[in-house]
């Protein structure tokens, strides 16, 4: 968390204790949808330094867990979560939850990732969306049927596509930039409450009529 005397959330996070700014994002979230509650199983996608893992940890209780990724070490200790140093693009979470013990489904999958920004905006905005698709895929997998996702995009042309596949699968999608968002950052984010498995759903096939059943070969002719 870079040092800023002037920045009130900065100063803010720093007395309540947590690890970075970004948590009043979340709390902000949180406070308009109601979505964390005791008990809930959360993913946290891009949870370094740890903040948002030390807000939905404090909402969960000791019977929630929490299951933080991130490129970086997260140096947090939560005793109700367990972090995995990873890169969501390249490993496989499923098998990588599985060495470690943990079983989805999940009440939250929740995304803050961000790239390490360029100062090109084009490329920070194709590699935010990039991230977004990876988080996406990781809640089609790993959500709850009627679960939340939460995800941070840098605002940009592809906006409009990451709604329409939030859509998709999704009962309600809103967007929202919370007051701890600098007034002129890009980012964005995005609230799907009501995870339908959309897209992912497996289809269940309808039952053909029932055909009348073929006499057996040796029943006797009808009368
Ligand atoms: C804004 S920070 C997250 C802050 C965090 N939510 C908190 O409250 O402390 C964005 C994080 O995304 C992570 N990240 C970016 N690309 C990633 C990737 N491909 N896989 C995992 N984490 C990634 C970065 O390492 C960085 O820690």
């Amino acid at each position: 968390m870079p040092y800023n005397p002037r920045d009130k959330w900065f100063l803010k996070a720093k007395e309540e204790n947590f690890a970075a700014r970004s948590v009043y994002k979340l709390e902000d979230i949180d406070r308009r949808y109601k979505i964390l509650k005791p008990g809930m199983k959360v993913l946290d996608l891009g949870a370094a330094p740890g903040s948002w893992s030390q807000y939905a940890s404090r909402v969960l209780g000791e019977k929630g867990r929490i299951v933080g990724v991130d490129l970086k070490p997260v140096e947090v200790d939560l005793p109700n979560a367990v972090f995995l140093t990873a890169d969501v693009r390249a490993v496989d979470m499923g098998a990588l939850m599985l060495e470690a013990g943990i079983s989805p489904p999940f009440d939250v999958v929740m995304s803050d990732m961000a790239p390490m920004t360029t100062g090109i905006r084009l490329q920070d905005q194709e590699r935010s969306f990039e991230l977004c698709m990876f988080a996406l895929a990781a809640a089609d997998r790993f959500l709850k049927s009627g679960g939340t996702f939460i995800a941070k995009l840098f605002n940009s042309q592809e906006t409009d596509v990451f709604r329409a596949e939030l859509r998709k699968r999704y009962k309600r999608v809103e967007m929202v930039k919370p007051p701890a968002t600098r007034s002129d950052s890009r980012e964005r984010f995005f609230v799907a409450l009501g995870f339908t498995g959309g897209a992912k759903a497996p289809k269940v096939a309808k039952a053909p009529p029932a055909e009348p059943a073929a006499p057996a070969a040796d029943a006797p002719p009808p009368a």
